[in-house]
């Protein structure tokens, strides 16, 4: 131990090794570079299975990580690497000894990166996205509100494109400055659309978005199974974009479709959903909503405990991977 300085001997207390082997299954990863899997999945003729969306999900993570290799296919190693670095988001891992920068940036994007990674659940998302059947009659106006990395304003591109609309306006509001430019500069660069540093809880964020109705909207900054609404913002976002948008949302698909949120003991339920502007509908007597405590999530059609969200999806990630890096809510 002579020589370790103290500093350096707490930090490896706080590192993991990452897990052994690929954190996928090779024979799952599709081939093909970032924009090529963008533009297959663009056409509505190629069937969104599970692991070309999670290809999707893992090179869009490369991606926004190392946007200088963009055009690259990127190589099992390469992303299990990249996974490796978010066995621990806050400790970082063994792999980023001696990065300070890499490790600083991973730091500042480790919550919306730890996201992305979640592989089964942000699959699930996706695929919910994709079974949407948006109005494509006008212009196509996306929003994501609360983007972090920007990966389901990408579901909403694919939406629209494999629904005919070839250039839809997007636009994701992220609070995170640096998250806000980081997945700005990655969906510009993809075509796909743009992401605003602002606080989507504030009826004035919405004051610039172009004219017309919204054909898709993702609002996904919800709590964990069992944790009160109010520790997210969705509550106070739903009531901002009602307040700014309210009949300009009337014929929007949503993602979620619908949250369910009860008291502590589960007798008294709230469904959330686009007829009331994701308040409830419990009527002037209930306790506020924001002391409510999150449940379920509409998907799809279907109602599932939010916690249980990706659960069929689990095989998408080698078996020694899956409890380190399923971590979305
Ligand atoms: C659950 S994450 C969303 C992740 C994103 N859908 C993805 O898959 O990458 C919630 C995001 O909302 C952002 N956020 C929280 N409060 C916000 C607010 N008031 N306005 C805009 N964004 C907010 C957080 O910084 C975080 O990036």
């Amino acid at each position: 131990m002579a020589g370790d300085d103290l500093p350096a001997l707490a930090l490896r207390l706080l590192e993991r090794q990452p897990p052994p082997g690929p954190m996928i299954a090779p024979e799952l990863l599709v081939p093909g570079t970032l924009p090529d899997l963008v533009d297959a999945l663009g056409r509505p003729e190629t069937p969104a299975h599970p692991a070309l969306l999670a290809s999707l999900v893992l090179k869009y993570a490369h991606a926004y990580v190392h946007p200088e290799r963009l055009g690259e296919d990127v190589s099992l190693a390469d992303l299990t690497e990249l996974a490796g670095r978010f066995v621990r988001r806050r400790g970082g891992s063994a792999l980023l000894a001696g990065q300070h920068a890499l490790r600083r940036f991973l730091l500042h994007h480790g919550f919306a990166l730890q996201m992305l990674l979640d592989l089964p659940k942000t699959v699930h998302l996706l695929t919910a996205l994709l079974a949407a059947n948006p109005d494509v009659s006008g212009r196509f106006l996306g929003l994501d509100c609360g983007a972090g990395t920007g990966i389901l304003l990408l579901g909403t591109y694919l939406l629209a494109r494999r629904h005919g609309v070839a250039a839809p306006t997007l636009m994701g509001v992220e609070v995170q400055p640096q998250v806000a430019a980081r997945a700005d500069a990655l969906l510009s660069s993809l075509g796909v659309g743009r992401v605003r540093q602002a606080d989507a809880t504030r009826p004035e964020t919405y004051a610039a978005l172009p004219e017309g109705p919204v054909a898709c909207l993702a609002n996904e900054t919800l709590p964990s199974a069992g944790r009160r609404l109010y520790k997210e913002p969705f509550p106070a976002i739903s009531a901002a974009l009602f307040a700014a948008l309210g009949p300009r949302l009337s014929r929007t698909v949503f993602l979620p479709e619908a949250v369910w949120a009860s008291d502590r003991p589960g007798r008294e339920w709230l469904r959330l959903a686009p007829e009331n502007a994701f308040a409830g509908d419990a009527g002037g007597h209930a306790k506020p909503l924001r002391l409510a405590f999150m449940r379920d999530v509409e998907l799809a059609g279907q109602r599932v405990p939010v916690e249980r969200v990706g659960e069929g999806l689990a095989w998408l990630v080698a078996e020694p991977w899956r409890e380190a890096l399923c971590r979305r809510w």
